[in-house]
């Protein structure tokens, strides 16, 4: 996961790309500057936090926690929810300690979201650690989920907030859904130099071929993937992940088309690779037109992280909506002159330029002469 972007390319002042995946853990620089007392607690937490970044796409409608186990200012265990269903961080670690041969007892445990109280499809986290004979619980956030925003955890040492804006930005999907009701929305688009998204008559790459590989991988990290039903009919795109990772249905982020018209019953979405959603109206499912109420039926199914990938139309919409929690954008160094410009109607007047403000989430990537950028709010 981590070593993605750095295979596929280099930061715009040519460094190589620190070890991040171009989602997940922001810059290292940023993970550095939070201040977080003593300093041991930062690193571990950050070890903590990398796993966590390597489950985002997996265990929605979880969040993808990541836990180390130290003892004696060693790390004795490692684990990550690796996909909805499976162990959750905390007993991952607890079992990679035992079959490294270690006692868990006495060792402090660095999480990157709260222990569960809750017995759900496994038993609650915040007892395995009690039974364990861990001694300290370090975590990153409080779980908004939880009933209680500090969990029960008696005999145990409990503090909250190393490294916790980190782990808000990898946890941010998750917790958007608990407190927004919808998931982080991630809008992207490749564009021109001259703010084309699509050639008149159609035809052309704006992108290079290592970017949209990068694109393609980057969908792993997403538990949907939209589209308008332009685009599903006019470049009838597969919309899959390269490499998709073991989603909760086993077959990578969900495809979402917007649209009232039937897509076509020869679309390759119809392929069966993975989960096809078509969102019409019908069959219980909101009017595609209300980006407010898809993003809400989205939270309902569980999504934590979206991406939308246009075009047009729905870039308009969804911007008009102010729905855009990060922008994902990739400028190839081409002009068309004539096309169909990036958002279409008045949207580029409305949220984008009035009055929010994006900063670099990552430093931009140069990938065989297309700049990408992942913006976020600040
Ligand atoms: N460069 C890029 O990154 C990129 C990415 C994607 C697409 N594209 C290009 O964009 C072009 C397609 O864009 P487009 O603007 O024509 O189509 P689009 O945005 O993909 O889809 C528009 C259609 O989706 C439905 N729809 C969904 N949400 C809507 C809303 N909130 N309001 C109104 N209608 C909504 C409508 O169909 P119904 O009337 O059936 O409901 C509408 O006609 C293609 O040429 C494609 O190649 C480029």
């Amino acid at each position: 996961m981590i070593q993605d972007s750095a295979k596929a390319g280099r930061t715009l002042d040519g460094a190589r790309r620190p070890g991040s995946a171009g989602f997940g853990l922001p810059d290292n620089a940023a993970v550095q500057a939070e201040a977080c007392a003593p300093r041991a607690d930062a690193h571990w937490m950050r070890r903590a936090l990398r796993l966590a970044s390597m489950s985002l796409g997996m265990t929605a409608p979880n969040p993808g926690v990541g836990c180390v186990l130290v003892k004696n200012n060693e790390l004795i265990g490692a684990g990550r929810h690796r996909r909805w269903g499976d162990l959750h961080a905390e007993t991952a670690a607890l079992a990679d300690a035992r079959a490294r041969g270690h006692e868990p007892a006495g060792a402090t445990a660095y999480v990157t979201l709260a222990p569960c109280t809750r017995t759900g499809r496994q038993p609650p986290c915040a007892q395995a650690l009690v039974a364990a004979g861990v001694v300290r619980v370090v975590a990153a956030l409080a779980d908004p989920g939880q009933e209680d925003p500090s969990p029960h955890l008696p005999g145990i040492d409990y503090e909250v907030g190393c490294l916790g804006a980190v782990a808000a930005h990898i946890h941010g999907g998750f917790l958007s859904r608990i407190t927004k009701g919808r998931p982080r929305v991630t809008g992207k688009w490749a564009m021109t130099l001259d703010g084309l998204l699509a050639k008149t008559g159609g035809g052309g790459w704006i992108s290079s071929a290592g970017a949209l590989a990068l694109g393609r991988r980057r969908r792993r990290a997403f538990d949907a993937i939209i589209v308008g039903a332009g685009t599903a009919r006019i470049d009838d795109p597969a919309l899959l992940a390269t490499r998709p990772r073991p989603h909760h249905d086993g077959r990578g982020p969900r495809r979402v088309v917007l649209g009232r018209t039937p897509i076509a019953a020869e679309s390759r979405l119809r392929d069966g690779a993975a989960q096809l959603l078509l969102c019409t109206g019908q069959d219980g499912t909101p009017d595609p037109h209300d980006p407010p109420a898809v993003a809400r039926w989205l939270g309902q199914l569980g999504c934590n992280d979206v991406l939308v990938e246009g075009g047009a139309i729905v870039h308009a919409a969804w911007l008009q909506a102010d729905l855009y929690d990060r922008l994902d954008i990739s400028v190839g160094g081409l002009t068309w002159t004539t096309g169909l410009p990036v958002v279409q109607a008045d949207a580029l007047r409305l949220p984008i330029t009035a009055g929010v403000t994006w900063e670099h989430e990552q430093p931009p990537l140069l990938v065989d002469g297309t700049v990408m950028m992942r913006l976020r709010r600040r």
